[in-house]
């Protein structure tokens, strides 16, 4: 995907910016606080419909007043966007998208920022979410029938609060469904693991890079599940919430086959994370038949020179890249100085 244009109104430090991008990498570089991450974290937007540093809109707009709007060609696309608090315009070449569901998924981002270095260290949410929000992104049944989980975990939630013992029964029917759709999302997030694996596994022969996904249930069968489900019941009812399912599953990163977060340094972790994104860029890729744009803050900040050029390599397959940085790279890219609220190209990428 190329993005070909990119205007912010009263977005973050913005009042007012209108840029056009070059195909290839495009290196932004300016000084600590200028508004680099403001336009990656807007090109986000763009396609996720949040930040990915705040979970409020509110704080994205200019001196926190009024509303902010992004607009952009992306692919000849026109995709415009007017943001208040608690308020989402959505119009893709004039036309108003009502439900964002379906507004999703048409710009493909592929982010890495420096918060994400702690993947591995974060909590199984964070984890989890990263699961989730990618496949949801290449596979729409498992959007929706995880969708349909989470509201009946909610519900089993909250039946167990009652002392109703007429409703006991209840719970046969939420179990034998949730039973039904964890059979298949286990399945989908194995799946994806592997793949992403395995991508990893062609970008990087440096170190053997295995995933493991974490599951409450071993032989994942619906009558398995539904086994567990009967034995924690009494303790779920005395605890009243549901305590196993995917929505406590988890997954790990082996480094030769050592746990990641106990092992790997600052940096060798960075670029871990960074790869899994880049395998992950790869599969949309596959999947969408599409270049997904990729969004890369203060990538090369901790990478040494061959790790910087492998990562410079990888990068240069894609149709769209955008880095931040505060130094100038020799590497051959596009360069914009990000300045006084300005956005200039001072140098085109050779090719
Ligand atoms: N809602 C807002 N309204 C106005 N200005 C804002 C708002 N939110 C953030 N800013 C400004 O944006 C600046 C941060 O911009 P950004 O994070 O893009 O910097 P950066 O160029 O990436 O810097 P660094 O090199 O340190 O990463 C803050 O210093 C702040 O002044
Ligand atoms: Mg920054």
């Amino acid at each position: 995907m190329y993005l070909e244009r990119l205007a912010v109104i009263n977005f973050r430090n913005y009042k007012q910016l209108d840029v056009k991008f070059n195909k290839g990498i495009n290196y932004l570089v300016g000084k600590n606080g200028v508004g680099k991450t403001n336009l990656l974290e807007a090109i986000y937007y763009l396609s996720n419909l949040e930040s990915f540093r705040s979970n409020e809109d509110k704080n994205l707009i200019n001196e926190f007043k009024g509303q902010f709007r992004l607009e952009s060609i992306v692919d000849g696309i026109d995709y415009r966007l007017t943001i208040a608090n608690g308020f989402k315009e959505l119009q893709i070449d004039g036309i108003e998208y009502k439900k964002y569901r379906e507004y999703l998924g048409n710009v493909n981002v592929i982010e890495f920022i420096p918060m994400q270095v702690y993947l591995f260290k974060d909590s199984p949410k964070d984890r989890r979410k990263f699961i989730d929000k990618e496949l949801s992104k290449i596979d729409k049944e498992y959007l929706e029938k995880l969708l349909v989980y989470n509201k009946l975990i909610k519900q089993r939630n909250e039946l167990l609060k009652t002392s109703d013992t007429y409703k006991e029964k209840l719970f046969e029917v939420i179990d034998e469904k949730l039973a039904e759709l964890q059979t298949y999302v286990i399945a989908k997030r194995k799946e994806f693991l592997s793949e992403l694996e395995k991508n990893v596994k062609e970008i990087n022969n440096e170190f053997e890079i295995t995933l493991k996904y974490n599951s409450f249930i071993q032989d994942v069968t619906k009558e398995n599940i539904l086994k567990k489900y009967k034995e924690v019941y009494p303790k779920d009812k005395e605890k009243m919430v549901t305590s196993i399912g995917v929505h406590r599953d988890d997954f790990t990163m082996y480094i030769n086959n050592i746990e990641i977060a106990n092992y790997a340094s600052q940096g060798e972790q960075r670029y871990c994370v960074l790869l899994l994104k880049l395998a992950l860029a790869k599969l949309i890729k596959e999947k969408i038949n599409k270049d997904p744009i990729i969004i890369l803050d203060d990538v090369f900040s901790e990478l040494d020179e061959t790790r910087k050029e492998k990562v410079y390599e990888i990068l240069k397959e894609y149709e769209q890249v955008f880095i931040s940085g505060c130094q100038n790279e020799s590497l051959d890219m596009s360069v914009y100085n990000v300045e006084n609220e300005k956005v200039k190209l001072v140098k085109e990428e050779l090719k």
